[in-house]
């Protein structure tokens, strides 16, 4: 009750106006966007990836972490399955312009992740996605670029990405077809520049590799 109460009170401090319809609705998450019910990656990766597996997930770009909580519910049941979540909970907009999520959309995140299966399996680092890598040794079984959409980092984040995965290790990277169209070009340049043998699993809007031996 306590917790509806606050929902109500930040739905109409910040106007947020899918917050009321989704809280009722069909999941037990509290979101204002679905970027990923509606998403390829969601189609598809329940065949991609085994929680009987140890799996180690990297996700850079959570937003209110409606990707992550399913990650978190479906694929870290192994004890020490864990995912590491990067966003700096900045938004570009197309005239580079930069502002911080609203607090409402940082709080969701938070909420989110209190209500899924393994609050304790999330590492939350509250960096952009180079400033992780600078520092990242660890390698990862399975990797969901959906941060900073720009042809300036795409490519940055995938040779990153592809330095800290596992072989047999998979990429799934969002907006491929993004911007009308105008990313495909650096994907595909960077995908064919990456060392090392990979496998395009998927091609849609958005396009997945895996790593092979
Ligand atoms: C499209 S949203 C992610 C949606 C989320 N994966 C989902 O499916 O619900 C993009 C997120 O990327 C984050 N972001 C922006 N710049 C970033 C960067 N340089 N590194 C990592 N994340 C970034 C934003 O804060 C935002 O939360």
């Amino acid at each position: 009750m306590k917790i509806l109460i606050k929902r109500y009170y930040y739905h109409f401090l910040n106007k947020s106006r899918y917050l009321f319809n989704n809280y009722f609705g069909k999941y037990k998450y509290t979101f204002g966007m679905d970027w990923f019910y509606k998403s390829e990656i969601y189609q598809n990766v329940k065949y991609l990836l085994d929680h009987k597996n140890k799996l180690e997930i990297l996700e850079i770009g959570s937003f209110e972490g409606l990707s992550t909580t399913y990650f978190i519910d479906n694929f870290l049941s192994k004890p020490n399955s864990k995912i590491t979540v990067v966003d700096p909970f900045l938004l570009h907009s197309e005239n580079d312009h930069i502002t911080i999520l609203d607090k409402i959309q940082i709080r969701n995140f938070f909420f989110n992740i209190s209500k899924s299966a393994y609050p304790n399996k999330v590492q939350y680092l509250g960096l952009t996605s180079d400033q992780f890598f600078d520092f990242n040794k660890n390698k990862y079984n399975f990797i969901y670029i959906d941060g900073m959409h720009t042809k300036e980092q795409i490519p940055k984040d995938i040779i990153n990405s592809w330095e800290s995965l596992s072989k047999d290790g998979i990429i799934w990277m969002d907006d491929y077809l993004g911007d009308h169209g105008k990313l495909k070009n650096t994907f595909d340049k960077t995908l064919e520049s990456l060392k090392g043998e990979h496998q395009v699993i998927h091609r849609g809007y958005q396009i997945a590799i895996k790593k092979l031996g």
